[in-house]
């Protein structure tokens, strides 16, 4: 399927909307931003996970990237926090599509590509595009936000190449997990609309929410071509079996993957990693 047109920036890498914004003045515009504050302030809590994926980190290079990781959700988690604080409201439980897209895989293939490559790739569309362009500049508590946002936009562009550069890494050596992945991406497109369709039925006449289609296509837009680019998703769509295919292999592996067990690997792979030649091959 064919995203339609959607009002692209001139590098095409952020939706525009076109200066639009909340009122943070406005009962009902404050608790549509607290329900997006909370949904990142629950991810950012989540970066907890990274401690399980240091433990099972296979090379030096990637226990250097959770250690940093870690410490940088942390102060992600202490920054939204600041911001409910600013703003004066109290943050709402997570939506829970928003649980399930951000739970931890012990499946290391699967991690890389769905939390940090396609997940954190969404956090960053939410962070840079919705919470920098539709927080009013006319507010006097909005530049400090913003501020504080910048870091973490910065921060989750670090996460995201990452988890791309890891994908590559392993559709190298695996290639046949394009097909599994070409399916994910499909299951989690079709999953991630669902926690915004509370706000269609208020999105006409809305000066941001009226953007809430144009913004899902979007984003929908940029992970396809995101996908193309990592080398899992095809220049033209499939057919609808092959697109069920990829979804069944998808949702297989996601299912064996719910039984991997986190294993460390460096205290096998250290002397190797270091440059003394010793140790055994790690596991992906
Ligand atoms: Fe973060
Ligand atoms: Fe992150």
């Amino acid at each position: 399927m064919t995203a339609p047109a959607v009002p692209w920036d001139r590098a095409g890498a952020a939706y525009d909307f076109r200066g639009d914004a909340f009122d943070l003045n406005k009962p009902g515009d404050r608790e549509l931003v607290r329900f997006v504050l909370s949904q990142a302030l629950y991810g950012e809590a989540t970066g907890v996970y990274c401690g399980k994926s240091l433990y099972a980190a296979s090379t030096l290079e990637a226990a250097r990237f959770y250690v940093r990781q870690a410490r940088q959700e942390l102060n992600h988690l202490e920054l939204f926090a600041d911001i409910f604080r600013t703003l004066e409201m109290e943050p709402m439980p997570a939506h829970w599509v928003i649980k399930l897209l951000s739970a931890h895989n012990n499946y290391y293939p699967l991690k890389v590509l769905m939390e940090h490559a396609i997940g954190e790739g969404m956090v960053l569309d939410i962070f840079k595009d919705v919470l920098m362009q539709t927080l009013p500049d006319s507010d006097p508590r909005v530049p400090e936000i913003k501020k504080k946002l910048a870091v973490v936009c910065r921060e989750e562009e670090e996460h995201v190449a990452w988890g791309e550069k890891e994908t590559r890494r392993l559709l190298a050596a695996q290639p046949w997990l394009r097909h599994p992945y070409y399916g994910l991406l499909l299951l989690q497109l079709a999953v991630a609309p669902v926690v915004v369709r509370a706000f269609a039925g208020r999105a006409k006449g809305h000066p941001v929410l009226q953007h809430l289609g144009g913004f899902v296509a979007f984003v929908e837009s940029r992970v396809r071509a995101q996908g193309r680019e990592l080398g899992f998703v095809p220049e033209r769509d499939p057919g609808v079996i092959v697109r069920w295919a990829c979804m069944l292999a998808g949702a297989l592996l996601f299912v064996r993957s719910q039984f991997a067990r986190s294993r460390s690997v460096l205290e096998h792979s250290y002397l190797r990693e270091l440059g003394f030649g010793g140790g055994s091959s790690p596991a992906p």
